[in-house]
């Protein structure tokens, strides 16, 4: 892995990434919004700035060019596809044996086999529902764009984080193939390690073609199911 895109590098997720990848001395191409360019200043002497929205396609067939990887922030933001048309773009053009990244949260379901609590059911329900309503996001955009790059068969990884907080890093997160895994259940994550595991699975070919949800490593369902799988072992 040398020269990484992260698409959607302005928000949270995306500078934690920012700094992830130059931790590891990656060749780093951002692209955001053109409105939001002034939130990477910390960075702007050590990356190449692409402005543009994250749908337009010929902006991210030149920024994905002769990449190694591609880090997606999807978001539902929205009513215009805004996310479908990253997702389809990043396909579409990134090298075809380039590592893909896309982050989602754990309401995205690879194969029908996740278990949601009530409380994250009732959420995206009303959420859902409300923001479509004031036509300020769409979460079906977000479904489908997650649909297609599942279909896909480059090499991709879907990351599906829980719910997020701030904070220090606590390490790698630990992750499970089905939300519903006891493993999980804390339902916690720092966006710092969200962003962590994002960079780190660029090099991890287990998560080649999967979707894993995570939870943050010191969580307490995190520790109690080391502990276990440690006294099993
Ligand atoms: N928030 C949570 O609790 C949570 C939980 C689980 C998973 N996730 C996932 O984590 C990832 C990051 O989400 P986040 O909530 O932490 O936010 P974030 O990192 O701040 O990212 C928000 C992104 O959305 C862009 N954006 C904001 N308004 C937009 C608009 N109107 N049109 C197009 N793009 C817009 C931002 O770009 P600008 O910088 O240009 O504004 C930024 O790239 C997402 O994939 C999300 O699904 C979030």
């Amino acid at each position: 892995m040398k020269k990484v895109c992260i698409v959607g590098a302005s928000g949270k997720l995306g500078q934690y990434m920012v700094q992830h990848a130059l931790d590891r001395d990656y060749e780093i191409v951002a692209v955001c919004r053109p409105e939001s360019v002034g939130k990477l200043d910390d960075f702007k002497d050590r990356i190449t700035i692409v402005p543009g929205k994250t749908n337009d396609r010929e902006m991210i067939r030149q920024a994905v060019a002769e990449c190694d990887g591609v880090l997606t922030v999807l978001v539902p933001w929205g009513v215009q596809h805004y996310a479908t048309g990253t997702a389809q773009a990043v396909l579409d053009f990134a090298p075809p044996d380039a590592r893909l990244c896309f982050s989602c949260g754990w309401h995205i379901t690879r194969d029908g086999n996740d278990v949601y609590p009530l409380k994250l059911r009732a959420f995206v329900k009303t959420f859902g529902f409300l923001v479509r309503l004031f036509r300020f996001a769409d979460l079906s955009d977000q479904v489908e764009a997650c649909r297609r790059v599942f279909a896909s068969d480059t090499r991709w990884t879907v990351v599906r984080a829980s719910d997020l907080e701030e904070g220090d890093s606590q390490g790698l997160p630990v992750w499970s193939e089905h939300v519903g895994d006891p493993v999980l259940e804390s339902n916690l994550t720092r966006r710092i390690d969200f962003g962590l595991f994002m960079v780190a699975a660029l090099e991890n070919d287990e998560l080649v073609q999967m979707a894993p949800a995570i939870v943050g490593c010191k969580t307490p369902s995190a520790l109690a199911y080391s502990s276990a799988a440690g006294a099993a072992g």
